[in-house]
Parts: C-alpha cells; sequence; structure tokens
C-alpha cells in the first residue's frame, strides 16, 4: 500500500493553487497505448510517418487509418481512478475557493469525459476534425462500423480532413500554453503524471513551476528526464496511486 509523508499531506491539504499536467500514462489503465513505453505506439510506428503533415501528404490514407484505429480503441474505454481522482480534486479545491489547472498533452478526452473542467489540451484532440486546406470544422463522429477507406473530403474546398491533433513541427494552441505557462507560475503545488517528459513545451511546465516556487511532485512508476528536479517521487501506477493520496489529504486535519 502507498505511504506519503505528512508534511506531503499536510502541503497538500493546505495548498490552494494547484496545477496538472498529464501524458500518455494517466490513460494506460483505461486500456489506451502510451508513446514511449516498450508497447508504446512508437515502438510500433514512427512518429515522422504518422503523427505530422508530411506524413498525412505521403500517406493520406495510412495516417487517416492509424487515427481511426486509435479512435476504435478510445471509442470503447473509460476513464480510470486516475482520471476521476482529478476531477474530485478539482471539485475540492474549488469548493475550498482555491484553483485547479488541469493540463493535457493526451488527445483521448478522457479527462472530460470522467468530468474535468476546463481542460487545457496542449496538443488537441483525437476526437474532432478540421480540412486541411481551409482548416474549416469538419463533423466527423467516428463510429465502428464506418469503413472510411480514405480521408473524408470537406464540402467547401474538397481538400483532405485530417484529426484535430498537434501534429509534430506544428504549433501548440496559444490561448492552452499561454494559460498553462500562468498555471506553472503560480500554482503551489504542480503535479507531473504520466509523461515521459521528453516533448517540449509541456515537458518545460513542471521546471517552470519549480523555479517559481511550487512542490513539484511526479507520479509515475518509471524515472523520467525531470524525475530529478521532483521534490516528491510518486513511484506508482496514477490509478492506484492518486486515489489513496486525495483520501488522506482530505481526511487531513491541522
Ligand atoms: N501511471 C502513471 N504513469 C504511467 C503509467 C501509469 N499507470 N503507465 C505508464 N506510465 C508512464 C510511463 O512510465 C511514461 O513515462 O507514462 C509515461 C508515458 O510517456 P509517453 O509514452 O512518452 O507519453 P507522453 O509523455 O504523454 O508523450 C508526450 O509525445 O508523441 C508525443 O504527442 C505525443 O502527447 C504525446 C507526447
Amino acid at each position: 500500500m502507498y505511504t506519503f509523508s505528512d508534511n506531503l499531506i499536510k502541503t497538500l491539504a493546505e495548498a490552494r493553487k494547484i496545477a496538472v499536467l498529464t501524458g500518455a500514462g494517466i490513460s494506460a489503465e483505461s486500456g489506451v497505448a502510451t508513446f514511449r513505453d516498450p508497447n508504446g505506439l512508437w515502438a510500433k510506428f514512427r512518429p515522422e510517418e504518422l503523427a505530422s503533415m508530411d506524413g498525412f501528404l505521403k500517406n493520406p490514407l495510412l495516417v487517416w487509418e492509424w487515427y481511426q484505429a486509435r479512435r476504435e480503441v478510445i471509442d470503447r474505454v473509460k476513464p480510470n481512478p486516475g482520471h476521476t481522482t482529478l476531477v474530485a480534486m478539482q471539485d475540492w479545491y474549488e469548493e475550498c475557493g482555491g484553483s485547479f489547472t488541469l493540463i493535457t498533452q493526451n488527445v483521448d478526452r478522457l479527462h472530460q469525459q470522467a468530468g474535468s473542467r476546463d481542460v487545457l489540451e496542449l496538443h488537441g484532440n483525437i476526437i474532432e476534425n478540421y480540412c486541411s486546406r481551409c482548416k474549416k470544422p469538419h463533423e466527423y463522429r467516428y463510429t465502428a462500423d464506418t469503413d472510411v477507406k480514405e480521408p473524408p473530403r470537406c464540402g467547401y474546398c474538397g481538400g483532405m480532413i485530417r484529426p484535430a491533433v498537434v501534429w509534430f513541427g506544428e504549433m501548440l494552441p496559444v490561448d492552452a500554453l499561454e494559460a498553462a505557462q500562468d498555471a506553472a507560475s503560480e500554482c503551489e503545488v504542480f503535479f507531473s503524471i504520466g509523461t515521459s517528459a521528453e516533448v517540449y513545451p509541456a515537458a518545460g511546465l513542471p521546471i517552470e513551476a519549480k523555479r517559481a516556487g511550487a512542490m513539484f511532485i511526479e507520479v509515475n512508476p518509471n524515472q523520467t528526464a525531470i524525475t530529478r528536479y521532483a521534490d516528491v517521487v510518486i513511484a506508482a501506477p496514477s490509478g492506484e496511486a492518486l486515489p489513496v493520496l486525495f483520501e488522506k489529504v482530505r481526511a487531513w486535519q491541522a
């Protein structure tokens, strides 16, 4: 079972400004593949071929089918206790008059499905789509029985439709990134949960928070590129550790 220091529980119980960055690892216990784990997506596919505009233009069918396959998984999985604990934490901190900012690199929208509000999506989402030429949003809902064998075409300009995911080499949504950077610089506690911290600018947020004086807590069963900067390392699956941690915070009596 997981044990936590009184200092950690006291700090979390008394904090009023919390920021959280999540990565693919928080969805792992829901059955969604991560990217860089041994059996992750990048062990089977090359990111530049599948998660880039160049790759899409070179082989639109391959890229579209890869996203269809990921959508098929995401369409049937459910949030896990890691997701639902973050919802309970957001409720609790906001009821205490504090702030709770959830920043995610994930595109699966499991945070929103669990009930998280005002989620900052740094890498877009896999559910929505838009035209790769005129950028107009395109209404296309994935359904398991849709045997789409090539990207749909835009009704306005005929361009190929693409998922609303931020691809390598593309700009991150400025509003989300600025809000994430503000939260990192103003928070008292910054959680990095389920991310290898390999991709910037997201991976720089925990360090920015620490530099601004926040307690930096990492939740990850494995070491990452930023573990050495963490004040507290919870080397455990988030779906197991977060419910136990938050139960103790909620029960803390000063
Ligand atoms: N609980 C917490 N962490 C976990 C769990 C779990 N149950 N299972 C795995 N992890 C950790 C792994 O140890 C790893 O450090 O989750 C991390 C997942 O890392 P990545 O696969 O690199 O995913 P992520 O950090 O989200 O990747 C960032 O890279 O390819 C791009 O756009 C993509 O958003 C993605 C970005």
